[in-house]
């Protein structure tokens, strides 16, 4: 069995592969390998492939990042080449990939990857390839599972840090602003809100009317005293506006976000917020250091799941938390659309119970 990690990292991943390494040593003959910095691995020459023995999986469910390494920068179905004038062209390499993991002749290989990743899963597995994908990110953003890892332990991160921020924010009169990830998805933003009790939360899905929110921080100041904590995601946008991302250029598949605190704070003071205001980007922290209990649970039971489907010969599906049960759909089902915050949700209405402005 051959076993990777693509994509951004994520708090979890090394427990799904002890998952998946813990179940196979049960069954006679299965061995575990794996592919260093995703697909890379398998591309390189001399290939980068390990096996992964006891003593390299033993204990590392606490660990965060992957000792798989990983890359969102090299996707076999859109590989970025340099040209010689410096710019690069992007080629679909899936055949040359095909060809190298039949060479290789693995019963199985696991996935372990966002949208991007589950992506290129059905791509091989259309070619034949016997893959299963395990879906992670921070962001949440897939429809096909109720929740992914890594998720639970982003918002615990950026809660621990608004609670600090609170604080201060009191202390000093000030209007704070913390920017968290998320991407297009406004999940950890809402999840952080709610469970830190932000005045403001500023989503993707629900474009914010500037002037609204600087009404909602007036409200809390009285002779020049008080105190706002706001939550936006770096995905958020004005009404009638786009991201402007300040961290901006195009180094992986995506355009990197990042920024919109400055944006925001910016935008309040050309509207008249007299509020003192202080701006945090919480950036990478939110996907480092090992993953809270929660989410090393589900990572590990995706990982014994992802292996006993590989042991039923049960490919071209990726594993699921539905329901509160481990289960597993197919890769098309899998990749077919995101999961964003409806703005009619339970959860979205019980913030605005709570008192949180999405400046709507
Ligand atoms: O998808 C996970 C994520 O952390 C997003 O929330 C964020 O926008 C992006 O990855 C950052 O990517 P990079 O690690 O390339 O900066």
């Amino acid at each position: 069995m051959l076993v990777l990690t693509g994509g951004g990292d994520c708090p979890g991943l090394n427990a799904v592969i002890r998952g998946i390494a813990k179940r196979a040593r049960k069954e006679k003959g299965w061995e575990i390998y794996g592919s260093i910095e995703a697909f890379n691995g398998v591309f390189r020459e001399p290939q980068e492939i390990v096996k992964l023995t006891r003593r390299m999986t033993a204990g590392i469910h606490v660990k965060g990042g992957t000792i798989l390494k990983t890359t969102n920068k090299d996707n076999p179905i859109n590989y970025p080449v340099i040209q010689p004038d410096g710019s690069r062209k992007f080629i679909d390499r899936s055949d040359d990939l095909v060809k190298k993991l039949n060479e290789l002749k693995f019963d199985a290989i696991i996935n372990i990857g966002g949208d991007g990743s589950q992506k290129i899963s059905k791509v091989l597995f259309d070619k034949g390839i016997p893959i299963i994908g395990v879906p992670k990110t921070i962001d949440n953003d897939l429809s096909s599972t109720d929740m992914t890892f890594g998720f639970q332990t982003a918002v615990q991160i950026a809660t621990d840090s608004f609670d600090k921020l609170v604080t201060t924010a009191e202390s000093h009169n000030r209007t704070m602003i913390m920017e968290v990830m998320g991407r297009d998805a406004g999940w950890i933003a809402l999840h952080t809100a709610i469970a830190g009790g932000a005045e403001v939360c500023l989503i993707p899905e629900i474009p914010y009317d500037i002037n609204k929110i600087v009404k909602r921080i007036n409200s809390r100041y009285k002779n020049g005293r008080g105190f706002v904590n706001i939550v936006i995601s770096e995905g958020a946008k004005p009404k009638n506006g786009t991201v402007t991302a300040t961290a901006g250029e195009k180094t992986s598949e995506h355009v990197r976000l990042g920024g919109v605190a400055y944006q925001l704070s910016k935008q309040l003071k050309d509207a008249g917020c007299t509020a003192e205001i202080r701006e945090t980007v919480l950036g990478h922290t939110q996907r480092g250091g090992g993953p809270i209990a929660f989410d090393r649970v589900l990572a590990l039971l995706f990982g014994v799941k992802a292996c006993e489907l590989a042991l039923e010969g049960k490919f071209g599906r990726m594993v699921a938390l539905k329901n509160n049960s481990i289960t597993s759909v197919t890769l098309e089902e899998a990749t077919a659309e995101p999961s964003f915050v409806d703005k009619n949700s339970d959860l979205v209405k019980a913030a605005k119970g709570l008192g949180i402005s999405f400046g709507d």
